[in-house]
């Protein structure tokens, strides 16, 4: 039996609301689909769904006719000292997010189905330059991580179609130049971070913080419009609007590990003449470690 979709699409009834555990099961369900040359778009997450996901999965729903969404807490993208044991795990609050949205599947691996021999791999992924800076100096081997399993998670699904959001914008940038490189057939689309209504970018470490320090995290956003508002009004002094910046946050009681203005693209530090921006930025509150970003495109 099969279900009739309003955009006149046939959706096989094996991939109808079903949770995927292994490899085989999605890709006997996935050769069906592709019979039908249907569209296919992925939603690689590690659960814990937010509105910002969901934003994501609604735009491939709109997109595509049959979206999975994978949950997996990839533990190659965690280094030594960081949260991967306490990263919170909602699989069945994600389960009931995802069937609301009437999303088509769920690719939900164990650690040993992605990672058969062990997280160790021989193989690795890794975009080298664009995956030093930023956020690749305080977290060594991290987009090594993330482009290993983005890589896996698209050799298996073999989406049309992968959406990312703009929160993790070095991500975004790593993966599209990896997707490039390799020549990958998977379209990488860019979502819009999403906000909580006090201008902080929706991410799954904001469980960790109080309400209050939700509020007190509303300053790295605050930094990142005052900056876009200088640049585009001013021949702009870089070095100095980053230093201003950074201040702003440290006065708010948050460590800044950096904020940089940098050029979109190769997100090297901006320089005066560029006219395209994306400002970055990485900052702690206590332990927490939570990352913005803005793009300014100023007219030529
Ligand atoms: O952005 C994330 O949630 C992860 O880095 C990703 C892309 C799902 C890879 O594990």
């Amino acid at each position: 039996m099969a279900v009739s979709l309003a955009k006149n699409t046939v959706i096989p009834e094996a991939l109808i609301m079903k949770i995927y555990r292994t490899i085989a099961e999605l890709q006997g369900a996935l050769q069906q689909v592709r019979k039908q040359s249907q569209l296919v778009g992925l939603v690689p997450t590690m659960g814990n769904l937010h509105a910002g996901h969901l934003a994501l999965v609604r735009q491939a729903m709109a997109e595509c006719d049959v979206v999975l969404t994978s949950i997996f807490v990839n533990p190659t993208q965690f280094g030594p000292n960081e949260d991967l044991a306490s990263y919170p795990r909602t699989f069945e609050a994600d389960c009931s997010a995802l069937t609301e949205l009437a999303c088509h599947g769920i690719f939900y691996p164990s650690v040993e189905e992605i990672y058969p021999q062990g997280p160790m791999l021989d193989t690795r992924v890794s975009v080298p330059a664009l995956s030093s800076k930023l956020c690749g100096s305080s977290r060594p081997g991290h987009f090594d991580g993330v482009c290993t399993v983005v890589n896996k998670l698209l050799n298996i699904c073999q989406p049309n179609r992968a959406y990312f959001g703009e929160k993790d914008f070095q991500q975004l940038t790593i993966i599209k130049h990896m997707v490039s490189d390799l020549n990958m057939s998977t379209r990488i689309i860019s979502v819009p971070t999403q906000r909580a209504d006090n201008g902080l970018a929706l991410s799954s470490r904001n469980n960790y913080l109080s309400e209050a320090q939700k509020q007190q995290a509303t300053v790295i956003h605050a930094a990142l419009q005052q900056t876009a508002m200088a640049l585009a009004a001013s021949e702009p002094d870089i070095e100095q609007l980053e230093a201003t910046a950074k201040s702003l946050i440290s006065e708010a009681g948050l460590a800044v590990d950096y904020f940089s203005i940098c050029h979109p693209e190769t997100l090297d530090g901006a320089q005066k003449k560029d006219r395209s921006y994306r400002i970055l930025a990485a900052a702690y509150l206590g332990k927490i470690r939570l990352i913005d970003n803005l793009a300014l495109n100023l007219p030529a």
